[in-house]
């Protein structure tokens, strides 16, 4: 068996089927990930994005800072890819049932997936850090684009993204994802290094891990199966063998 019949067999024979992406599902989109060659944190300092930096210096979290949420939101009409579609008609035909994304450029929904849990939020939206009146992110860079540095809500308190910053405590999706691992019998890591916490606690409490992913990361040893391939064209070839197991 290769690496796809053998992953579509341990799909179909799991009851409860849990997926984890991570930046790696969107390159194929044209989105940057972070720590590969050339990534975004080779091109920017992570502590722009860090909770502390947007507290304590708002106006550098919205000059340099926000140009890094820019680059993933700037993708001209981003669009989900294959592996996006494989997962979200997966769902679909009851064969994985949670997709928890770390991702925050909405394109799991966008290819049709649904109650996807977002554990460093999503990148459409904002609020403000007062009154908690929601914004729409391009309102935010809007401002930001008219020299409003740091953007202002009506009540004169300071607005934010609504996605994790470092730093920032992680919120009731996080909580749900922990338990929807725990009561998965597989768990599947695609496109990501799994180098940030807590998110990379998930893998351990899975009772099966697989990981499919370009570069090796620090779980692959932890895991039943390792696959070093293009996530599109790996979670094809998956589908193609869960459609032949299902006939
Ligand atoms: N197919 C498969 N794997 C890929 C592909 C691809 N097309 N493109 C990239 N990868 C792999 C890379 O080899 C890398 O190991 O995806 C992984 C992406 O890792 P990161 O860039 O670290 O992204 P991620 O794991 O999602 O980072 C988690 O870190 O900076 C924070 O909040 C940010 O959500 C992000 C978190």
């Amino acid at each position: 068996m290769n690496m796809a019949e053998k992953i579509a067999k341990m799909i179909t024979e799991s009851k409860k089927v849990s997926v984890l992406t991570g930046a790696g599902i969107s390159t194929e989109s044209g989105i940057p990930d972070f720590r590969s060659p050339g990534g975004l944190w080779q091109k920017f300092d992570p502590s722009l994005l860090s909770a502390d930096m947007l507290q304590n210096d708002p106006k550098n979290f919205y000059r340099r800072g926000l140009q890094v949420l820019e680059q993933i939101n700037a993708v001209k009409d981003v669009k989900p890819n294959k592996g996006h579609y494989v997962l979200a008609n997966l769902q679909k035909e009851g064969k994985i049932h949670c997709i928890i994304t770390q991702n925050v450029d909405g394109l799991h929904t966008k290819a049709g997936a649904r109650d996807v849990i977002e554990v460093h939020g999503s990148l459409d939206k904002g609020f403000c850090v007062v009154c908690g009146k929601k914004y729409s992110f391009s309102h935010i860079t809007s401002l930001v684009k008219e020299g409003k540095i740091p953007p202002l809500c009506s009540c004169g308190g300071l607005l934010r993204p609504d996605v994790v910053l470092f730093g920032d405590m992680l919120g009731p999706h996080y909580a749900r994802a922990i338990a929807e691992v725990r009561k998965s019998n597989l768990l599947m890591v695609v496109g990501s290094s799994l180098e940030v916490a807590p998110v990379n606690h998930l893998p351990d409490l899975s009772s099966k891990l697989v990981i499919i992913n370009r570069e090796p990361t620090l779980f692959d040893r932890d895991a039943v199966l390792v696959w070093h391939q293009q996530a599109g064209k790996a979670l094809s070839q998956i589908y193609d063998q869960v459609q032949k197991i299902a006939k």
